[in-house]
């Protein structure tokens, strides 16, 4: 099926048409947390069940065949994507299980007493715990570096934390929170320069903007399908040559070996080595088509597209009474997320009430709760926006808001 984009993008979304029983059309404002599916990943997961599906890399009949080619070829697409060669990058259920997969197949093994571990206060929970959890069983130093209130890293402080006994720089280069990006460059250039390996959870960055893991020059990078328009359950992680080989197996069984005997088991080479069992062979495969559709898009017109929302936003929402706007208004470092509170009203209150206009965001921690209680703020209201939002979505956003605020007055 022909991937291209309909003119009006919308179109190519089938879900963003629902009209909800009570006439309220819905307004999707929730893809930090995931992404909606174009018709074509949808109709590609269909066509892989219907006319390809069977196992990968054992079989010796043509539909097995068919499967493998498929698996590998969107391998190699996704991996094009982020600019990685295909044998540095695995299949993954997406950024939790990559992250995870770094602290037990390099962690375990390179991570030792009195070692520090970095990451920031603002991180996700899945690229603080993996990591708090490891320093606790190594005896290492969980190390967590504030940031302003306004999200963003000042590298002179960051830069301080920094020293000879870091093992391991974690970090997302944007955050869930309030879309803020952070010099991802410019903190693996630090990183590097102390020996610490930099590990970029990219959840939230390889969906809006264009990633090249060589030039980033991280050693890892992770992230998860569903929030780049695949499927749930299939996601990556990049590990850069001179890691893969540090790199043990963490999961074992079939699909992983070259050769087994009673007492040993010479393992196969990466990518191959690190996905031991049946992948998620559909979901590959749906996430190529995704990624072949973003790039038709093209990344900076994604990026510069929720910049304009957001600027629009505050066009929108700047002034109103008791409604605070979280982040760095610099919105060269912003992507399309927009935390928010409004004075007196929980957000969980003001989720439910956008709802009744069909308005869907998110409200609560947003699996960040050291940084919400460093803020002092607990939970927020989260808007976050793609590239097939509009102008009438925030209009949308705008009015349920006032809504909130004459319903509590
Ligand atoms: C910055 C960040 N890291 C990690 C994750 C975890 O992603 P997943 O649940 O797809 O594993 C998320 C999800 O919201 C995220 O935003």
């Amino acid at each position: 099926m022909n991937c291209l984009p309909k003119s009006d993008i919308r179109e190519s979304f089938p879900i963003l048409s629902t009209v909800f029983d009570d006439g309220k059309k819905l307004i999707y404002l929730d893809n930090a947390a995931s992404t909606q599916k174009p018709r074509c990943v949808i109709e590609r997961l269909k066509r892989f069940y219907e006319s390809e599906n069977a196992n990968v890399s054992r079989g010796a009949h043509r539909l097995g065949n068919i499967a493998t080619s498929e698996y590998e070829t969107a391998r190699d697409q996704i991996a094009n994507f982020i600019g990685a060669n295909p044998e540095e990058m695995i299949f993954t259920s997406g950024t939790t299980e990559s992250i995870n997969a770094i602290v037990y197949g390099w962690g375990e093994e390179n991570v030792k007493k009195n070692d520090e571990i970095v990451v920031l206060v603002s991180e996700h929970h899945s690229n603080f715990i993996p990591w708090q959890q490891l320093a606790k069983r190594k005896e290492a130093f969980f190390k967590v570096v504030s940031v302003r209130r306004d999200g963003t890293l000042d590298l002179n402080e960051f830069k301080k934390a920094i020293t000879n006994r870091t093992k391991v720089v974690a970090i997302a280069q944007v955050t869930n929170t309030f879309g803020v990006i952070h010099p991802i460059d410019e903190i693996v250039e630090i990183a590097h320069s102390k020996g610490a390996i930099t590990v970029v959870d990219g959840a939230q960055s390889v969906p809006h903007i264009l990633t090249n893991v060589k030039e980033m020059n991280a050693d890892f990078l992770a992230f998860s399908g569903h929030k780049m328009l695949g499927p749930m359950g299939i996601g990556g992680l990049y590990i850069s040559k001179k890691r893969i080989g540090e790199m043990r197996p963490f999961f074992f069984g079939g699909g992983m070996i070259d050769r087994v005997y009673n007492d040993r088991t010479k393992f196969a080479n990466p990518p191959q080595k690190y996905e031991a069992g049946t992948p998620n062979v559909a979901g590959a495969i749906g996430l190529a088509e995704a990624v072949k559709f973003l790039k038709k898009v093209g990344m900076a017109e994604i990026l510069d597209h929720e910049r304009q929302l957001l600027e629009y936003s505050y066009h929108k929402l700047d002034g109103i009474n008791g409604l605070a706007l979280y982040g760095t208004r610099d919105l060269e470092k912003r992507v399309g997320v927009l935390s928010f509170n409004i004075e007196g009203v929980h957000p969980h209150d003001v989720a439910t009430i956008l709802d009744f206009q069909g308005v869907a965001i998110r409200s609560g921690h947003h699996c960040a709760q050291p940084f919400m209680r460093y803020l002092g703020i607990h939970y927020t209201a989260r808007a976050s926006f793609y590239f097939y939002n509009s102008v009438e979505d925030v209009d949308a956003l705008t009015d349920a808001i006032k809504d909130v605020k004459e319903r509590f007055s």
